[in-house]
């Protein structure tokens, strides 16, 4: 029981001999945007999930954007999501012109309040982005249910949610539109990279060409040997589309995607049985209708048991080697939302109160059997010393 040498980070990804090949083969086919790979990359994520369409994107900020903008989603509308997030699910609705509007947070699952959801509508309400945060499905039966009502888009952020399932069903075809990252700490990693997932054709088709510059034809079937020079301009698109290189990573990532969430439930298993016998610690809960994805595993400390702040928790890890992170500085208290719409931290009562208390500890699959020992000594330390 002391302190460890190296400093472990809270995440890494699991790159493997697989994978290395993966991006060998895309570079070695000569084809290094988006081409053969990519489409494959889509039609394999989309079979996965149960989605009728995918569109493999340069990042999950783009998944989201994309989205709202080929919902129709602009100046003087209003999307209502939480504030417990990161800031790319708020900013893109910004970047479409519309206004985005907080609904606080349930208290354990830290998701979207469905039941605060209603009072925040207005006339101007035209969707609303529940975000499964940390892999824990937010209540999609109630948040489709108002949607209906009132007659909203869907767009699920599910930057931490491949591998989530809702009621026994794979987040990916619940909402009008999913948004995935395969950013570089994410359970399904291509780098950057992104993908949205939707049953809609028109909805596809419009993300599809929007992604390309609004082209009607993309490089892949211009320039192939069944391809053709002419293409025109739908719309003044983007340039958000996924190349093979990662498209060649993202295949062989999803090929064991069970294997690398069986290594995290380990882990997990481990750090519930530790951490639940310690009443200092409030552990993360994995609700009835949920198959938590365990993207991050995020302990809430009882600070009226403890001696220390959450900020001192943090600091007396970091000298234990064991790295950490915070998920998320609620968007509310940052000085753009704040100053913009006015905000004040009282406003959101549950994010503010719940953000004092929240670390996000190591969990991916890399992480040894030691690796798991020395963050759990290292937490039963700390209490040990700052127990009130
Ligand atoms: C909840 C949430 N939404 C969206 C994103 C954006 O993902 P990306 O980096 O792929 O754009 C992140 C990134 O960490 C996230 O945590």
């Amino acid at each position: 029981m002391s302190t460890r040498q190296e400093f472990l980070p809270y995440a890494l990804p699991l790159i493997e001999e697989d994978d290395i090949a993966g991006v060998v083969d895309s570079l070695k086919s000569g084809w290094i945007a988006k081409g053969p790979k990519t489409m494959e990359f889509e039609q394999r994520f989309a079979e996965y999930v149960g989605a009728k369409y995918a569109v493999a994107l340069s990042s999950c900020t783009a998944a989201l954007h994309l989205s709202l903008v080929a919902a129709g989603i602009g100046e003087g509308d209003e999307v209502l999501t939480t504030p417990m997030t990161f800031a790319s699910s708020a900013n893109v609705v910004i970047h479409t012109g519309a206004k985005p509007v907080f609904v606080d947070i349930d208290p354990v699952t830290m998701n979207i309040d469905s039941k605060k959801i209603r009072e925040k509508i207005s006339s101007r309400t035209k969707a609303i982005i529940p975000v499964h945060i940390a892999g824990h499905p937010c209540e999609m039966d109630e948040i489709m249910a108002i949607a209906l009502e009132n007659n909203l888009f869907v767009l699920e952020d599910a930057a931490h949610a491949v591998y989530t399932q809702y009621k026994g069903k794979l987040i990916g075809s619940i909402g009008n539109a999913t948004a995935f990252s395969f950013y570089a700490t994410k359970n399904l990693v291509t780098g950057e990279g992104g993908m949205v997932t939707t049953n809609d054709e028109e909805l596809y088709n419009k993300i599809r060409v929007m992604s390309t510059h609004g082209m009607s034809r993309n490089a892949w079937n211009r320039y192939a040997e069944a391809g053709s020079w002419y293409y025109e301009i739908l719309s003044p698109g983007y340039k958000d589309n996924m190349s093979d290189i990662m498209a060649g990573l993202g295949l062989s990532q999803l090929a064991k995607l069970e294997r690398m969430q069986g290594m995290r439930q380990e882990i997990v298993d481990c750090y519930q049985a530790e951490f639940g016998k310690m009443p200092e610690l409030e552990i993360p809960v994995e609700l009835d209708y949920a198959r938590h994805a365990w993207h991050l595993y995020i302990i809430k400390l009882n600070l009226d048991k403890l001696s220390i702040d959450r900020g001192t928790f943090i600091e007396k890890l970091k000298e234990e080697n064991i790295g950490t992170s915070v998920h998320f500085i609620p968007l509310h208290l940052h000085p753009y939302y704040r100053d913009t719409y006015g905000y004040k931290p009282e406003d959101f009562p549950v994010a503010q109160s719940v953000f004092e208390r929240i670390v996000s500890l190591p969990l991916y699959p890399k992480m040894s059997r030691q690796d798991v020992i020395d963050v759990v000594d290292a937490v039963k330390r700390i209490i040990e010393r700052s127990r009130r």
